[in-house]
């Protein structure tokens, strides 16, 4: 594994919600309150992660920004991931590396859990007349054929997931993106200090642990750029990865 670390300065690309921030439970349509404990934690994450859409413009999420993050720019100009694909963005949010890549003759998908999402996407596409395709849905359980993608990227949504999804989430995008295929995952990593984050930062292991078995690790690079801005200049340490890996031919038994 080559590990290399890079010192451009970049912005802040990943958020989500703050740690130990409790779910909160959007009202079902009926109009009952929902019982506590009954609902599985899937549909919890979903209603989640769609009111936040709903209750706050997608363009003053913390995470949102309308440039593509650099790491997928670096992935392009070095063409680790080239035209045509096709390519899925997993958690795309409202659209902008999905749109990006459209518009650099890349057949894109962005896949989201929360339909706030999706329609601000879809609303952006259609501003910019792009052919990017884009569908609400769960990277738990695809809405895809096995094999349907040459690559995918993950800008943010891994990090959002509790241990326990880990698993499947390997398990799904290795089923969904072609053998030989690149897959771009940036996460924010447990070296990270500032409070305001994923509640479970992943560490490089963690990551290497689940996806290893399906992915070949070819370059992992560490930033911690923005230590003199914003939080790093209040004395915080951001740690953000960023991880090329290639789709294996055959699945190999976990490491022991
Ligand atoms: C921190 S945001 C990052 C959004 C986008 N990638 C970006 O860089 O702006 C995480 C995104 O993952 C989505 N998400 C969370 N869990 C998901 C799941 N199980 N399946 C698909 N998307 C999910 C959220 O709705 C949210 O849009």
């Amino acid at each position: 594994m080559v590990v290399a670390t890079t010192r451009q300065p970049r912005r802040i690309e990943l958020f989500t919600v703050p740690v130990g921030s409790p779910l909160r439970m959007a009202p079902p349509s009926n109009g009952a309150r929902p019982r506590r404990g009954n609902v599985p934690l899937e549909e919890k994450q979903r209603r989640s992660w769609a009111q936040t859409y709903a209750e706050t413009p997608y363009n003053q999420l913390p995470w949102f920004s309308p440039d593509p993050s650099p790491s997928l720019v670096r992935a392009v100009d070095r063409k680790w991931i080239q035209p045509p694909g096709p390519i899925l963005d997993i958690g795309c949010g409202a659209g902008t590396n999905v749109l990006w890549l459209s518009g650099r003759g890349f057949r894109a998908t962005g896949l989201d859990l929360a339909p706030g999402a999706i329609a601000a996407a879809k609303r952006r596409g259609h501003r910019r007349r792009s052919s990017a395709a884009f569908q609400e849905g769960s990277v738990l359980a695809m809405p895809f054929r096995k094999f349907a993608f040459r690559a995918a990227l993950d800008n943010g949504c891994f990090h959002t997931l509790p241990l326990a999804q880990r698993g499947r989430y390997a398990a799904e995008v290795a089923r969904v993106v072609q053998p030989g295929g690149a897959f771009l995952l940036t996460w924010i990593g447990r070296e990270e200090t500032r409070k305001f984050g994923p509640s479970h930062r992943p560490s490089l292991q963690e990551v290497a642990a689940v996806m290893e078995p399906s992915f070949v690790f070819v370059q992992t690079e560490f930033s911690d750029a923005h230590s003199r801005r914003g939080w790093g200049a209040k004395g915080h340490f951001l740690a953000r990865y960023s991880a090329l890996l290639v789709r294996r031919r055959s699945v190999q038994p976990k490491a022991r």
